[in-house]
């Protein structure tokens, strides 16, 4: 019996990425499927990051192909949103929240069109759904990392994509703010959008994400929660971390359940 066609999403074909002369992915072959919520997990270095750079032409391929929703990357572009990782930029320029949520709007109007009451509608409702309207007129320096985070959520969103990538969203960010970021990550699968999510933590990845990837430069393994992130695999990507096996064979079999 063979599983019934699933809709196109992003299409890894044996890719190859390499910094220099040294390669951080090899022959990595696997597909996101269309309309899910996907994790993308690994440890340090394993190359997640570069991952969704190589789905998003920021890196060259040494080899392969990447096509999402069915076409090649410069077909889709504008339907593509993307959140990197944070890095430690010192937001001192004076632009608010607001001014950085209207520029997720900048790609369909064009550089010279100025935002007008659609697009200030549009910023303020992402920002309503990441639970940051009181703060839309703040200059972006003056959040926290956390808010920060949900600042470039909101401006992804702004996007209207249909495919978002995010890079670690979660990383430093308290229990409330990742329940309140998974929530909305979970609003845009029910919209029928695929999101595909680096993340670090095994723990709350068997609960959130419907599949992962187990990435350490080579593709481990890519599927269901349950049939990737086996003690076997683990042990295979985590071995100097034996001690987070039994823990996360736990919460595999929880997020199991509760789904
Ligand atoms: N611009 C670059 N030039 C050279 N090497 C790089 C560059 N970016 C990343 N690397 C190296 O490539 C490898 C993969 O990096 P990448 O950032 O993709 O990993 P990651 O899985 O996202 O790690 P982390 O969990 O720390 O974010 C690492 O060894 C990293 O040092
Ligand atoms: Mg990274």
């Amino acid at each position: 019996m063979t599983a019934p066609p699933r809709p196109a999403g992003i299409e890894f074909h044996d890719v190859t990425v390499a910094y220099g002369r040294r390669p951080v992915l090899w022959n990595v072959d696997f597909t996101v499927p269309g309309g899910c919520l996907y994790g993308i997990i690994g440890p340090n270095g394993a190359g997640k990051s570069t991952l969704l750079k190589a789905a998003l032409g920021l890196v060259p391929l040494a080899g392969g192909e990447v096509r999402i929703l069915g076409a090649a990357l410069e077909a889709v572009r504008g339907r593509v949103g993307y959140v990197p990782q944070r890095e430690s930029v010192d937001w001192d320029f004076p632009v608010s929240v607001t001014d950085v949520v209207l520029m997720g709007t900048y790609g369909r109007l064009g550089w010279l069109a100025r935002p007008g009451r659609r697009e200030r509608e549009l910023a303020a409702a992402c920002l309503e759904r990441v639970g940051l309207a009181d703060v839309a007129d703040r200059q972006i320096g003056r959040l926290s990392g956390g808010q920060q985070q949900r600042v470039f959520l909101a401006r992804a969103l702004a996007q209207e994509a249909d495919v978002y990538l995010l890079d670690e969203p979660m990383a430093g960010v308290d229990a409330r703010s990742q329940e309140q970021i998974f929530a909305v990550l979970a609003g845009l699968r029910a919209e029928g959008k695929l999101v595909a999510v680096v993340h670090h933590d095994l723990r709350t990845a068997a609960a959130w994400f419907d599949e992962v990837a187990l990435v350490d430069m080579r593709l481990v393994a890519a599927g269901p929660v349950a049939e990737v992130l086996t003690p076997e695999n683990l042990r295979r990507t985590y071995s100097g971390r034996l001690d987070l096996l039994d823990e996360i064979g736990r919460a595999v079999a929880e997020g199991g359940r509760t789904r």
